[in-house]
């Protein structure tokens, strides 16, 4: 089946068709900025402009969204407009596109995708998802099931919470070496051994392309590795849980 998935980020929109019963693109990739403000009318109009490029209404969307989904609602929003916070996104979206559209949360869906198509595949035990962007998003999985909305990125670190040190837009933020910002991931990623026990931690997002130049920081006492479908997991899973 034919869904079109659509990852809404902090800084951009990737959107392409997707093959659900094999996990392929199955079009050519379309990408625009996160408007800013990006307000729910901001970000209808362009999910509107993604739609049109391919063509898509009347059909099914699954849109990976950056905030907790529960029931059809998003009920927070730390790196996406405030107006989304108890925003009833699910019939919102569908009613001004003219679509069938289902919204999930964004590490939810690039975590199904990586369970389904990627290193996650066929793994057992827990396996934490996690993606390093302009936030960070995770997911959890036990025996290759989803524990949705897990929001491990807020647990409270320093005066914050750890998105604002070991995120990449953190990095970025304040110029800092990849030694110094793997000093903060790895402090992350032991503190989520020490809660959670996993059995394997999958780093997402576009910083899991430059692994090399922090792995040799990271010292955690289960295996870290790197997701294998980059930044387009977002775009398939979100078409996966659109699908069911
Ligand atoms: C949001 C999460 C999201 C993550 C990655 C966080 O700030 O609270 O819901 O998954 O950013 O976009």
């Amino acid at each position: 089946m034919q869904v079109l998935g659509i990852d809404v980020g902090g800084t951009g929109i990737k959107a392409n068709i997707v093959d659900t019963d094999t996990g392929e693109m199955a079009g050519e990739k379309f990408k625009i900025k996160t408007p800013s403000p990006s307000t729910p009318d901001a970000i209808i109009e362009c999910l509107k402009e993604v739609v049109s490029n391919y063509d898509w209404k009347g059909k099914k969307v699954g849109i990976g969204f950056p905030s907790v989904i529960k029931n059809g609602t998003s009920l927070t929003a730390s790196n996406i407009s405030p107006l989304f916070i108890n925003y009833p996104i699910n019939d919102a979206f569908s009613k001004a596109l003219g679509c069938d559209v289902v919204v999930v949360n964004d590490a939810d869906s690039a975590g199904i995708a990586e369970m389904t198509y990627g290193k996650g595949r066929g793994i057992n035990g827990l396996v934490i998802f996690i993606t390093l962007g302009t936030g960070i998003g995770s997911a959890l999985f036990y025996n290759g099931q989803l524990l949705a909305n897990t929001e491990l990125g807020h647990l409270k670190y320093k005066k914050s919470v750890f998105e604002k040190y070991a995120s990449n837009y953190a990095r970025e933020y304040h110029h800092l070496s990849w030694k110094k910002w793997a000093k903060e991931l790895d402090t992350y990623l032991n503190h989520l051994c020490l809660l959670l026990s996993p059995d394997l931690i999958l780093i997402g997002g576009g910083v899991s392309k430059n692994f090399d130049l922090y792995k040799q920081y990271l010292d955690v006492p289960v295996k870290v590795d790197t997701a294998s479908l980059y930044n387009d997991a977002g775009i398939i899973g979100a078409a996966m849980a659109a699908r069911g």
